[in-house]
């Protein structure tokens, strides 16, 4: 089965179910009631949604959903957000499209705000605007979005053959599901880091030939910016583990002082990272400005004298300290 007619399935099965309800289509998930009460009601009836990652969302923060369907997540994800954040829902069939852009209108003056926009196009080609090229291609003869489509394409093997080949299993988020190593891959491949399972199906909801499917939610950042500069900080990681290792190749042992760059020490103080590092501010600050580049390809140990300053002999203890053989940390 070609990746063409593999597309052509799941709009063709999506396109029904956005017709009339589909039982079978993707897992039953729960929602936040509260969140329920300003989405239409044929929204909610043909929504086939596979997990909900709403409540990890915070205010004011972009959201994107890659197959948004009938937008019933994207409606949710709007409240989370709220009227200083923005929603955007991708969606390759347009049956799904319509009923979630007719919606929207609605849904915006029910809250007062309107922050979400749906967008015809793939998941697999997200720069691709269907929209837009499908105007071009209506106002130039060269024909429409399906012929274009259908030229372009190859499949990936990632399941059985013979379930590659079962458009049911395809458009029924089977055939297609990634494994879940090759879920976390593709999130660092796209360059995200600080990948955390935030929710795994202990149940699978399907099992197809000894295989089980279930949904997973994943957290992921977007990958850091900016140069790496020296300003002199270090960080210790706490444990409980031995070492780790982060997605920028820096290994650290447990309980150990290393220097980091800028980036990496306030990457760290972020909220996903934070309870397991120690912070250590140099005595005296280099401004962002001074500060030397950093080679970030290493993850040195760093002196404490570094932090303290050179000169530091600062003594506060009134009686002779007790040191070890190793000395005084
Ligand atoms: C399970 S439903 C969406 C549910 C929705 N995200 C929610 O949680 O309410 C799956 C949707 O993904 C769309 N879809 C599947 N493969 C796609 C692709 N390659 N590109 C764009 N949309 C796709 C289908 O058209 C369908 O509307």
């Amino acid at each position: 089965m070609t990746i063409v007619s593999v597309e052509k399935a799941v709009k063709d099965r999506y396109g029904l179910g956005a017709e009339t309800r589909v039982a079978e289509l993707c897992c039953p998930t729960d929602y936040d009631p509260q969140y329920l009460e300003v989405i239409p009601h044929e929204v909610l009836d043909r929504d086939y949604g596979c997990g909900d990652p709403s409540r990890y969302l915070k205010e004011g923060e972009t959201v994107l959903d890659l197959g948004s369907g009938t937008g019933k997540i994207c409606f949710i994800a709007a409240q989370v957000v709220g009227e200083t954040g923005r929603v955007i829902g991708i969606d390759m069939t347009p049956e799904m499209l319509a009923v979630a852009r007719h919606a929207a209108p609605r849904v915006a003056s029910s809250l007062g705000f309107a922050n979400v926009e749906f967008r015809l196009g793939r998941i697999q080609d997200l720069k691709l605007d269907l929209d837009l090229l499908e105007d071009e291609l209506v106002a130039k003869p060269v024909g429409d979005v399906e012929s274009l489509l259908e030229i372009q394409g190859r499949s990936d093997e990632l399941v059985p053959d013979a379930m590659q080949k079962d458009p049911e299993l395809w458009s029924g988020c089977i055939s297609g599901a990634l494994t879940e190593e090759a879920f976390f891959a593709a999130f660092e491949e796209a360059g995200f880091h600080g990948l955390r399972i935030l929710v795994r199906q202990q149940q699978p909801w399907q099992a197809v030939n000894g295989i089980e499917f279930r949904s997973v939610t994943v957290e992921a950042f977007k990958r850091k910016k900016g140069p790496c500069l020296e300003r002199n900080q270090a960080v210790i990681y706490k444990g409980p583990f031995k070492e780790v290792l982060d997605d920028d190749d820096h290994r650290m042992e447990r309980g150990l002082r290393y220097a980091v760059c800028d980036k990496t020490y306030n990457l760290y103080r972020q909220e996903a990272y934070r309870d397991s590092f120690e912070f250590l501010e140099p005595l005296e600050a280099i401004p962002l400005g001074a500060a030397e580049p950093f080679d970030c390809s290493r993850t040195p140990l760093r002196e404490p004298r570094e932090t303290k300053g050179r000169g530091y002999d600062l003594t506060s203890a009134t009686a002779e300290p007790h040191c070890g053989p190793e000395g005084c940390c």
